[in-house]
């Protein structure tokens, strides 16, 4: 039996996760450690709750006596991080806490996870650390071209900047210590479960409610698309076969710009749900400052070594998200109702 400790895992990406793996394997135990920010949500593993396989720890991972006790109770054989404060806007408001969480936390986890497996002659069989990253720590790209695993980090917000700073950390403890670990860098996920700050629960969200639909700038921006469950094979396969300190993007060929996501979340609502909705919502905002243009990855090493492809195109997924989000209108309500409701107001004066 695997022993898994999670961070994150009330969060998007994670909560996802946790489901995933507890579908796909019967003999497995997963710690989730979380702090329950404003990002995590436990009524996203409602369903899991009393799974015999899941355990709950309401924590930070900065908190060093915490995940070193979480070391010593139980045998970890694999440390997946995704605990991170992870939206732009919030960074270029408020930087500080990036630094905390993603820099700190990560090598805190890492320390952590290092001096219990560490033996005489290197470490524990069958251990890793999977640090969950992404390829905004790339930086922009133009009109042509892929991110590849070799791709310079150049990373723009504070943010990405934290991430990249991360990354370099989780290089250090295999370049200096040898220590088992992977990274995988992953593009914009998209699916049930995502917080509605980030582009298309908020564009779902705000059609659904009549509000209207900001767009940053000239909305071209590109982002490369990941349907949230792929995201959450590929972390299991690079779990699995990963070769030890290999980096691995996660990504495939989804490019879609914003107003393009925009208009179809739009058509979905008004031919499904609401024939009044139309693109008269749409307002165009103050761009976002640093504002990466495109992001695409190329994802050959995972496809090659892994065999990993992504098996939902960007318009199944989108028509699977937003069904999910009329289905669960609970759960965002549930959201909306708090504090939430205040930071929309105060940041989007539209
Ligand atoms: P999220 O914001 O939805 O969830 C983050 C979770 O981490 C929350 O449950 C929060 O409570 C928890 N958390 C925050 N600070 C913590 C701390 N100090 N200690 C313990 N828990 C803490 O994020 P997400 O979108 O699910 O992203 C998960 C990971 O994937 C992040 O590392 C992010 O950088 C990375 N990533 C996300 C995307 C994306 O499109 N969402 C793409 C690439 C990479
Ligand atoms: O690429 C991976 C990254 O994707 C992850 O590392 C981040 O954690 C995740 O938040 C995401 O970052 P983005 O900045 O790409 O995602 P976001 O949803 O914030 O924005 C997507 C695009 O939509 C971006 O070009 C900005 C634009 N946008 C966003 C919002 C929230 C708008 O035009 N209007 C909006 O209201």
């Amino acid at each position: 039996m695997k022993t898994y400790l999670v961070t994150g895992g009330a969060g998007f990406i994670g909560s996802n996760f946790v489901h995933y793996m507890l579908k796909k394997h019967k003999d497995i135990h997963i710690i989730n450690l979380d702090k329950l920010t404003y990002a995590g949500n436990l009524e996203n593993l409602k369903k899991v709750e009393k799974n015999q396989g899941y355990t709950f720890v309401k924590g930070d991972i900065c908190d060093k006596p915490l995940v070193e006790g979480l070391f010593k109770k139980y045998d970890i054989d694999y440390v997946v991080n995704f605990a991170a404060e992870s939206h732009v806007d919030r960074s270029i408001r408020e930087p500080e806490v990036f630094a905390k969480t993603n820099v700190v936390g990560t090598v805190t986890l890492l320390n952590a996870a290092k001096t219990a497996w560490e033996t005489e002659n290197g470490y524990k069989e069958g251990k890793k650390y999977l640090q969950v990253s992404t390829d905004e720590v790339y930086g922009s790209l133009g009109k042509e071209g892929y991110f590849m695993e070799t791709t310079p980090l150049d990373p723009h917000s504070p943010y990405s900047s934290s991430k990249a700073s991360a990354d370099l950390m989780v290089k250090a403890f295999y370049d200096t210590y040898k220590m088992p670990l992977n990274t995988t860098r992953c593009s914009n996920n998209y699916g049930p479960y995502q917080f509605p700050e980030k582009l298309i629960p908020l564009m779902i969200n705000n059609c659904l409610s009549k509000k209207p639909l900001p767009v940053y700038g000239d909305g071209l921006n590109i982002r490369d698309w990941l349907y949230v469950e792929d995201h959450c094979k590929a972390i299991d396969m690079v779990l699995d076969k990963g070769r030890i300190g290999e980096v691995y993007n996660v990504g495939g060929h989804n490019e879609r710009n914003n107003l393009y996501i925009i208009k179809t979340i739009i058509s979905y609502v008004h031919d499904n749900v609401d024939s009044s909705v139309d693109e008269s919502l749409i307002k165009y905002v103050e761009d976002r400052k640093g504002h990466d243009r495109r992001y695409g990855i190329d994802p050959e090493k995972i496809k090659t070594e892994l065999g990993w492809y992504p098996e939902t195109s960007f318009e199944a997924g989108i028509v699977k998200t937003i069904k999910w989000y009329l289905d669960n209108k609970s759960w965002m309500d549930n959201l909306t109702s708090g504090t939430y409701e205040e930071y929309y107001k105060k940041y989007y004066k539209i």
